[in-house]
């Protein structure tokens, strides 16, 4: 599988995101191994891992890591980060999230940055958890966050952005338009990236993104039907309870096996 939708925003990925706090992120899963697990886990999975940002936040704190992620361009760069931190150990793999296939079962499996929300076909959410599920080890942790259906309404809208940023002498420039359909509950993100190719001429490249808006409800169903037993849903990673305009929430599981 090589999933297209991450072809050309991938270079710009990391600057885009450069504010997410994946320190703060990683200090508020180990919280919760003290709080949920009788000991440290020592092998994680970061599923739909991008270009692998929470897989070496967790490296470097001492896990064994598994990335997994459909993309082949944002793997390329996890593993060339994951080489130049020195971490070269780490296992990715180019599969889908709804039906990968590991060695054997993870202490716990993070999935961040609305990751899950790319789940949108119906059924998807389910197969997804069923095979997160299936490598956990018993009583193994399961971390996802959703953009929640405030963000979708209220921030994403039709709303549209432009991000333009120098690389060096290269100008790295992206157009994003969003469209919300309340009656699908989809959400399409239309990205137009130029890149000057350093002669003065520029590269145009267009992909579309679609993030499916689920309730509460949805994935509260999805994880109990899968054998999950929901522990918190959080507004952040300091624990808070989500307030009624929460942009993302944190949600933490625990897969039952009997
Ligand atoms: C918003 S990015 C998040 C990446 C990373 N978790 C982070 O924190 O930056 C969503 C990721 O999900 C991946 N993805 C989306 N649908 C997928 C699927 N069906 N199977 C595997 N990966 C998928 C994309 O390739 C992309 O890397």
């Amino acid at each position: 599988m090589n999933y297209r939708a991450y072809h050309a925003i991938s270079a710009f990925y990391d600057r885009v995101n450069a504010d997410v706090d994946y320190g703060a992120w990683a200090d508020y899963i180990e919280e919760n191994f003290r709080r949920y697990l009788p000991q440290k886990p020592e092998l994680l999975l970061d599923l739909a891992c991008g270009t692998g940002s929470m897989t070496l936040t967790l490296a470097r704190r001492g896990y064994d890591m598994i990335g997994v992620d459909g993309s082949a361009e944002m793997l390329n760069i996890a593993m060339e980060r994951a080489r130049a931190a020195a971490h070269p150990e780490i296992l990715f793999l180019m599969q889908d999230m709804r039906e990968f296939e590991l060695y054997g079962t993870v202490g716990a499996v993070t999935c961040c940055l609305d990751s899950v929300n790319y789940l949108t076909e119906d059924g998807d959410l389910k197969e997804c958890f069923a095979t997160v599920h299936n490598y956990l080890d018993p009583d193994g942790l399961f971390f996802f966050d959703v953009n929640t259906p405030y963000k979708f309404e209220h921030i994403y809208g039709d709303n549209a952005y432009i991000f333009d940023e120098e690389d060096g002498d290269r100008l790295l420039y992206c157009g994003w338009q969003n469209f919300y359909d309340p009656e699908t509950r989809l959400c399409d993100f239309d990205l137009t990236v130029f890149t000057e190719d350093g002669d003065g001429s520029y590269r145009r490249e267009d992909e579309s993104h679609t993030e499916r808006c689920y309730t509460l409800e949805e994935l509260t169903a999805a994880l109990r039907a899968t054998g999950f037993e929901l522990l918190a849903v959080h507004g952040d990673t300091d624990f808070s309870t989500p307030a009624q305009d929460c942009e993302r929430w944190y949600i933490v599981a625990r897969a039952k096996k009997d």
